[in-house]
């Protein structure tokens, strides 16, 4: 181990490192907001069943990857494959780091601005009609927002692995948790709350389409951070006397259960203020946290006063800004380790100068919502669907780069690596585990998820680009 790359402290350093990148924007809005749409209970099971079937093999393959190399994606791909173009996989892989930043950050920039000013009395101001879109449209104020919170990255990634990745993630989620459960304590105990959960949880079958599956599929890879060497790169600072079975596997339950556990905070917030919200009223992304929300928590001012309504909305921002800070630190990381190894530039100088190329490229995405016309009807698909550039950027590198990375990533490790070094390689740590049950089921299942994963990845092509569910 090169002692200058870094390592974490502990397996538990890694768990919530790697946690902290799995929960985020994805969680809070992106995975309650899907499953009350496409059928609630219906959903969830189809998605816990994807994420143990085919998401926690790759979680598992990634981070085996980067320990056995101590490298960032295009190195490990290159130490591993030697001239071959599996290091292309690797390059994607960097650029989704770049490019999925450069979107992240302007909305953990919104989710950073609606804190600051709703712990200023701007409760009432944000909960009018038509504000989300002047704030989003103000481009000034939004380069200040995203800004401050790419310095915030940057200033964490700067300082190491242990000092700043691990760190800031050992203060950071437990936080997050307890202020998520307080949240869910409180909002449960709101009328009409109840309705809410029923809703969420209700079963609908007949919502389960084929175009719902590859929703599915796309929300747990961008939920796990998969399919582009996030965790490889963390992976690359685990201990080889680490379990990594165990430790992808507390990873991928914990993002579940936060992700679950959003849904308990944030429909039955809906609920108090819209009871007769259905599946196809209900709003989706951004109109439902910076337009929505803050009507709710108004609405809510008329019980529990201004303050005490301005308290929680503050509360629930900082929540996801923390939430939204240890997914950006690692997708940072994941470009910064590859200038590190490969280019031999130092952390410090790496990561800043990564990060300031990237708050370049965020402005792209930054001014798609409002502020630059020509931005925010940026594309029409062929289904018709026009995007700004912010969706535009988000549907490339998320909802089509991550499965893609998936799938190569999984049929590296079948066909290329061979199952044997794969095994050499999570026996480090799991002296039981050549032989094992386990063995036998990973060994067998990464033959069969690069078929099904790219079989769903083609599927989400048609349906996201060209409207078309083949199996309508
Ligand atoms: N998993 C993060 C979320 O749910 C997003 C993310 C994707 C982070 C890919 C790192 C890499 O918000």
């Amino acid at each position: 181990m090169s002692l200058s790359r870094g390592q974490f402290s502990s397996k538990m350093g890694f768990i919530l490192a790697a946690a902290g990148s799995a929960v985020g924007l994805g969680n809070i809005w992106g995975f309650p907001i899907k499953t009350a749409q496409n059928g609630g209970a219906a959903f969830l099971f189809v998605y816990l069943l994807l994420v143990a079937v085919l998401c926690l093999p790759v979680v598992i393959a990634e981070i085996a990857i980067g320990r056995s190399t101590e490298k960032n994606p295009v190195g490990a791909m290159a130490a591993l494959a030697p001239g071959t173009r599996w290091k292309t996989v690797g390059k994607l892989g960097v650029l989704c780091g770049f490019m999925i930043l450069s979107f992240y950050v302007v909305i953990a920039g919104w989710v950073f601005g609606y804190f600051l000013e709703t712990v200023t009395g701007g409760l009432e101001r944000l909960s009018t009609d038509g504000a989300f879109g002047t704030f989003a449209g103000s481009a000034w104020k939004n380069l200040a927002y995203t800004g401050l919170f790419m310095t915030a990255t940057v200033g964490i990634v700067v300082g190491g692995v242990k000092d700043g990745i691990e760190r800031w993630a050992r203060y950071l989620m437990p936080t997050l948790v307890i202020m998520l459960f307080a949240l869910i304590a409180y909002v449960l105990t709101l009328e009409n709350a109840g309705k809410g959960v029923a809703f969420y949880l209700v079963p609908d079958f007949a919502k389960l389409t084929m175009k719902n599956i590859t929703a599915a599929l796309s929300q747990a890879f961008f939920s796990l951070s998969l399919g582009m060497g996030a965790l490889i790169t963390y992976g690359s600072y685990v201990s080889k006397t680490d379990n990594i079975i165990s430790s992808a596997a507390i990873v991928a339950a914990f993002d579940c259960f936060i992700a679950f556990s959003a849904g308990l905070l944030i429909i039955p917030a809906i609920f108090t203020l819209a009871p007769e919200t259905t599946s196809e009223t209900i709003q989706a992304g951004p109109g439902l946290i910076f337009v929505f929300l803050p009507k709710v928590f108004m609405n809510l001012s008329g019980q529990v006063g201004y303050f005490f309504a301005s308290f929680l909305a503050s509360f629930f921002f900082l929540l996801i800004c923390f939430a939204a800070l240890t997914s950006t630190i690692s997708l940072l990381e994941v470009p910064t380790a590859y200038v590190v190894d490969e280019k031999g530039v130092r952390r410090k100088r790496a990561a800043l100068s990564v990060g300031i190329i990237i708050f370049f490229i965020a402005v792209f995405s930054l001014l798609g919502n409002g502020a630059v016309d020509f931005l925010t009807n940026f594309v029409t698909y062929p289904s018709g669907v026009t995007k700004d550039s912010l969706s535009l950027v988000a549907d490339i590198f998320n909802d089509t780069a991550l499965p893609l990375g998936g799938f190569l990533i999984s049929a590296f490790v079948a066909f290329k690596w061979k199952t044997a070094n794969f095994s050499d390689e999570i026996s480090h740590g799991y002296p039981s585990y050549k032989g094992s049950m386990v063995e036998k089921a990973l060994n067998t299942v990464i033959y069969v998820c690069p078929f099904i994963i790219l079989f769903i990845f083609l599927n989400t092509l048609l349906a996201l680009y060209f409207g078309i569910d083949v199996f309508k």
